[in-house]
């Protein structure tokens, strides 16, 4: 029982992290500005998609194993580089940003996998999924960073 209230936990935590991702990727998605923001905003819209698909999981889950999704009175942020800035052009500090958050995103679904093992395979199955596209976003914004970092 107690682990079954240490998964609502995490869950919790990672259903805040993917609303948090929502908020910022529309953010930036509208914020940046010029010919070298394109690619990234049209790429942050795309995800946007997927990152409520997430969230949308996660709060059916955590209700499925007892829980009960938080509203936003229980929210605190915390990612700070994807903040809007004052020049609008900067696209390095999003792309990297967003990395940050993937990688956040990566490090806590790995914990939640590990913390269902041989208790809740179908809370595990769900963070699989879910790291797995965390990781190919990830590595489309690692891509970007290569070619705008030159
Ligand atoms: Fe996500
Ligand atoms: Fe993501």
């Amino acid at each position: 029982m107690e682990k079954n209230q240490e998964i609502i936990d995490n869950l919790i935590i990672a259903y805040w992290m993917e609303m948090e991702t929502v908020i910022n990727y529309i953010s930036n998605s509208i914020n940046l500005d010029g010919v070298r923001a394109e690619e990234i905003k049209k790429s942050l819209a795309v995800d946007i998609l997927e990152e409520i698909n997430h969230a949308q999981s996660l709060a059916k889950r955590i209700k499925e194993i007892g829980g009960l999704v938080p509203g936003s009175f229980d929210f605190s942020p915390s990612q700070n580089l994807l903040q809007p800035k004052d020049d609008t052009t900067d696209v390095v500090s999003v792309i990297e940003g967003v990395i940050e958050a993937e990688n956040g995103a990566i490090l806590h679904y790995n914990k939640i996998i590990k913390l269902c093992d041989g208790t809740d395979y179908v809370t595990q199955d769900l963070c699989i999924k879910l790291l797995g596209m965390e990781e190919t976003h990830r590595i489309e914004f690692v891509g970007f960073l290569k070619e705008y970092k030159k």
